[in-house]
């Protein structure tokens, strides 16, 4: 049999080994071909018959990532989705039916048709190291697991266990596949083909749902299930906005969980979902993070030993993620006091990441306490995470550089400083890059890499890759004020903190822009990113002209900052603002986001005319991992175009006869 995306070999012993090793690439993805090649080994492996099957992967990344994405870019109408659909299901129906028993063998990443596929194995083992993991994140791309997995999961672990895990996307480890009844057996890699054989030879009886998980499956329990998880969707997401996660309850409750039985002019018809604008946008969405994570692929960062200076909110979290990543991190401040709290935070995060004692001790280990700085000198890599001011900065430069091992980089993670303010008092100016993370630490994919003037290009490199080193997602970025991201969302939080001086309840301000998409109304979170940090930055960014908000500037002259000090636009309490429960009374949610929405929108068309990143892609990818902008709007670019350029324009006009020039349009407009 010729065969290009697999292996198949049958030992003596009549066990078949057929290993998914796609060509041309690093990483397994299913591309209709290598599916259609599955299919006909089953055929073949049908009629032969060996003792039983064995699947694995021949790449040392994973089992499979899925389906290949980039297909899904080429779909050209409903009928090509459709066809992709009833492909997957033949296949892997052709897997499940074999008479033989059938084992997948899965480490690295087993996600989306990877663990469809595993499912319609009889057995799967499970490899238990730390980068293993199983999940169906079809929903994250607006979605459904229509290759089997949305009736085979529910099957074999329970309705509401596989409701929780197809609704949320998340990935379950090892250990946590074992208890869910996911895997029949969890061991090293190195021992697969021992579990197999015995598994092959000697086959146990099929795993089944314990009763409690089985009952949620059963046809009078059925609704109540469904009803509770579509509740639980709906507080988080609305099905206009986000249909996949509703198609998945659909599609269990009333479909057997098998897309072909869905009418097409269903909502959770494959059809109405592959051409759903949310799914669009976040399938670019998901290709754009492909681009962001290849920029750290030019050369290795190679970033062993980190010296981080300033332990506040952000350097000590910058600290913690990075030795949770497996990096040496030396963490400098003016005083033990003050890098205290940053290890019990770092204790906190590495115990709910990492949980397992022996790792999360390691991880402590790893992060050490240094307020003699003497790490300076040892660090590949140094971040500057003090506060705000260029005058402090450039000092702590002066005096740390000399320190510095010869080729290691310094980085600073300003805000909205240009660094060529901060160049004047290094000799090595080409190893100064801007490493800009976002708050909070741990949940921000972002990094602007920030190339000043002088920057090197060896060093922006160095600085993309130490971004992907640590799991985080680079973004070259110019350094101009407030790079891009900043930049974007400063217009956006002044609008918003000049409607509250119009009195206008930030309640009903935040409702609007909830209602627009966003995670989080402007006005929350700027109380919980702190009024003094957004005051800096608007400071800083501010053009000539700018109104001042009357109140944020109240709240600052009394300091109350927000989330932090307890009060702010909002009283906090226990981490929450207090909200109104009192409607928006006459207010129109849909204007008023406009109204909030276009000084982002026409600050991005700005950055994309100035380069500040390559192309107005990267402009909505940075604006959405960089702030959680509508994710199923696609960024404010793909806003823009989705609503037609000069439906926006005309807005803006409306807008600048009311509220004057901050509403003219940038020049970019012309050619975006
Ligand atoms: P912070 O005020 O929480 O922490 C600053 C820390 O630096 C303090 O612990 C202070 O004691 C220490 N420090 C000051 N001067 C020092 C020196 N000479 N040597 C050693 N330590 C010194 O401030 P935060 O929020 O962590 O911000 C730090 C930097 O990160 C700023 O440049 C800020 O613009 C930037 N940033 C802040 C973000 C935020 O949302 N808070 C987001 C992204 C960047």
């Amino acid at each position: 049999m010729e065969l290009k995306h697999w292996k198949l070999d049958v030992d003596a012993d009549h066990l078949a080994w057929l290993r998914f090793d796609r060509a041309g690439s690093d990483t397994n993805t299913f591309s209709s071909e290598a599916l259609r090649e599955l299919g006909k080994i089953a055929e073949h492996l049908a009629t032969m018959p060996p003792k039983g099957l064995a699947i694995l992967s021949a790449k040392d990344n994973g089992f499979a990532a899925g389906a290949d994405i980039e297909e899904f870019t080429k779909l050209k109408d409903p009928d090509q989705a459709i066809a992709l659909t009833v492909l997957g299901n033949e296949v892997f129906d052709k897997i499940a039916a074999l008479p033989f028993p059938t084992v997948a063998l899965v480490h690295g990443f087993c996600m989306g048709g990877g663990m469809e596929l595993a499912l319609a194995c009889r057995y799967r083992v499970m490899d238990d190291g730390p980068k293993t993991r199983m999940a169906l994140p079809e929903v994250m791309l607006g979605i459904v697991p229509g290759w089997g997995g949305a009736r085979r999961l529910p099957a074999l672990i329970g309705a509401a266990p596989a409701l929780d895990l197809m609704l949320t996307g998340r990935g379950v480890d090892a250990r946590r596949a074992k208890k869910l009844g996911l895997v029949d057996a969890v061991t090293p890699r190195r021992h697969f083909e021992n579990a197999a054989r015995q598994i092959l030879t000697n086959p146990p009886p099929r795993a089944h749902p314990k009763l409690a998980a089985a009952i949620t499956d059963w046809p009078g329990i059925r609704n109540v299930v469904a009803k509770m998880s579509a509740k639980k969707v709906a507080e988080r997401v609305r099905r206009d906005q986000y249909p996949a996660p509703y198609a998945i309850i659909d599609l269990w409750k009333d479909f057997g969980g098998d897309v072909r039985n869905v009418p097409r002019e269903h909502p959770a018809s494959t059809a109405s979902l592959f051409f759903h604008p949310t799914t669009r946008n976040l399938i670019r969405i998901f290709t754009l993070q492909e681009r962001l994570k290849s920029f750290g692929k030019g050369g290795a960062a190679d970033i062993r030993h980190l010296h981080v200076v300033g332990a506040g909110a952000m350097g000590g979290d910058i600290a913690a993620w990075s030795a949770m990543r497996g990096l040496t991190v030396t963490l400098q401040d003016l005083s033990p006091e003050r890098i205290a709290p940053a290890m019990k935070r770092a204790a906190e995060l590495f115990g709910k990441r990492l949980r397992q004692p022996h790792l999360v001790q390691a991880a402590m280990d790893r992060l050490i306490p240094d307020v003699a700085g003497n790490g300076a000198a040892r660090a590949d890599l140094v971040i500057e995470a003090i506060v705000e001011n260029a005058e402090v900065k450039r000092k702590l430069f002066a005096q740390i550089e000399p320190r510095m091992k010869d080729g290691a980089i310094l980085a600073s993670n300003t805000s909205s400083i240009p660094l060529q303010e901060l160049t004047g008092v290094l000799k090595h100016p080409e190893r100064l890059v801007g490493l800009h993370f976002f708050n909070p630490v741990a949940q921000m994919m972002l990094v602007e890499i920030v190339e000043g003037p002088e920057t090197s290009a060896a060093v922006m490199q160095a600085g993309q890759a130490f971004a992907r080193q640590i799991d985080k997602l680079p973004l070259p970025c110019k350094s101009a004020p407030g790079f891009l991201v900043n930049r974007v969302l400063s217009p956006y939080l002044l609008e918003a903190m000049l409607m509250v001086d119009e009195g206008i309840p930030p309640e009903t301000i935040d409702a609007a822009a909830k209602d627009f998409g966003m995670p989080m109304g402007p006005i929350e979170l700027a109380d919980m990113v702190g009024l003094d940090i957004g005051w800096a930055v608007g400071q800083e960014l501010a053009k000539p002209g700018t109104p001042i908000p009357k109140k944020l500037q109240s709240l600052i002259e009394a300091k109350n900052f927000g989330k932090k000090t307890g009060k702010g636009f909002y009283t906090w309490v226990k981490g929450k603002p207090v909200k109104s429960s009192a409607g928006p009374g006459s207010l129109d949610l849909k204007s008023l986001a406009d109204r909030m929405v276009l000084p982002a929108l026409n600050e991005a068309v700005a950055c994309v005319r100035e380069r500040i990143v390559a192309d107005a892609d990267l402009c909505d990818a940075g604006v959405i991992f960089g702030t959680g902008f509508a994710p199923h709007r696609g960024g404010p670019i793909e806003t823009i175009r989705a609503r037609g350029k000069q439906e926006w324009l005309r807005i803006m006009e409306e807008n600048k006869a009311k509220h004057g020039l901050r509403f003219e349009p940038d020049s970019g407009w012309a050619t975006i």
